[in-house]
């Protein structure tokens, strides 16, 4: 496939576009610090920059470098995680941690194709740390990006294709190889990340504003809407249970998630298959579950599922033994502190525990 002539002076585009009006202030901008730089990289996977800003500062307050990262344990990192989602993120991040003192002498090493063998670095994400922590030379291809390149180049299919995928790392490696030797690798990658993020977006591209717009493939004819093309349709399936908001005398019940699993590591409430399991568990400690003890069914959606909980709340005067070794009875005062799946949280709200004293 020929290559448009454009490709030549892509990248120097990008770079003098971001200098003048790409973001320069981010809170994990300005260092070449690999250990704030690799954070903020894993936090930004699939959540937007005004989401990850608290958590990003909180996390380091907590754990300032590897090393503290790598002395805490699970448990101590989880509540820094917790309602930012894809929790494997956080095991993965917190185990790299542990890698990186044990193996690698407590640095990171010093090119991406190492970095990239790292738990939860994937070859995006290692480029991206080599870039700004090293100046290294290697392209970039996460979602934003993607939807910059197949545009410039009109390149059709779904880029989660292996065969798109490829075609646009190709023509990142090209449009690199074609940039002059100074070029300021950091300019450049925060450039298409900001290209993606604020001009180049989904719904509403600002071609207008645009260094790239004069040869883009999309705005040339028309297909700013179409491209990136998306996922081909598939339905995602339902699946039902119960929780139980179980509590008294200032605690609530909740039972330690197994590590595999979409909350693994976190606490959650106890779960059951039906209303009427749960139920029957209730009641085989001798604990009757009234009616008026159902709440609103909440829906949650996974990547592979949509998930319809039905809550149900449960007052005890005293609080019974634990009915299984991952349970556990836990003070209210402490529920702010621990890690707890977004949803869950809400189902808590009605404890008295959010209240201010
Ligand atoms: N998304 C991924 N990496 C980013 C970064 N460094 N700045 C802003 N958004 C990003």
């Amino acid at each position: 496939m020929s290559l448009p002539p454009a490709i030549n002076d892509f990248a120097v585009r990008v770079c003098a576009w971001q200098r003048r009006h790409g973001r320069q202030h981010l809170p994990w901008q300005n260092t070449r610090d690999p250990y704030r730089i690799w954070l903020s990289e894993i936090m930004l996977q699939q959540t937007q920059v005004g989401t990850v800003i608290p958590y990003y500062q909180r996390f380091l307050e907590r754990f300032p470098d590897l090393q503290t990262l790598a002395g805490a344990g699970q448990e101590d990192v989880m509540p820094y995680w917790a309602g930012l989602g894809y929790y494997a993120r956080a095991r993965n991040l917190h185990r790299c941690a542990q890698v990186l003192v044990a193996e690698h002498g407590g640095h990171f090493p010093p090119d991406s194709r190492a970095i990239a063998g790292l738990p939860g670095i994937g070859r995006s994400t290692a480029s991206a740390i080599a870039a700004f922590a090293y100046g290294e030379r290697s392209p970039i291809m996460d979602g934003n990006v993607k939807r910059v390149f197949t545009r410039f180049f009109g390149v059709h299919g779904y880029p989660g294709l292996r065969a798109v995928e490829q075609r646009l790392w190709g023509l990142a490696e090209t449009a690199l190889e074609r940039a002059p030797d100074d070029l300021d690798m950091t300019a450049y990658t925060q450039g298409l990340m900001d290209l993606g993020a604020q001009l180049c977006s989904r719904g509403k591209p600002q071609c207008e504003a645009c260094p790239l717009a004069s040869n883009c493939e999309a705005k040339r004819l028309g297909l700013q809407r179409e491209l990136p093309e998306p996922r081909p349709r598939r339905t995602i399936p339902d699946r039902h249970c119960a929780m139980l908001i179980l509590h008294g005398d200032k605690h609530v019940l909740l039972e330690k998630q197994p590590q595999s699993g979409v909350w693994g590591g976190l606490w959650s409430l106890p779960r059951y298959d039906s209303s009427h399991a749960l139920a029957e568990a209730c009641i085989s400690q001798g604990i009757a579950v009234p009616d008026s003890g159902r709440m609103a069914t909440f829906v949650h959606t996974f990547t592979h599922f949509r998930l319809h909980i039905e809550p149900w709340m449960v007052d005890v005067p005293r609080r019974a033994a634990e009915w299984l070794p991952e349970q556990s009875w836990t003070p209210f005062e402490l529920l702010p502190h621990i890690a707890l799946p977004a949803p869950v949280r809400t189902l808590l709200e009605p404890l008295p525990y959010t209240r201010k004293a």
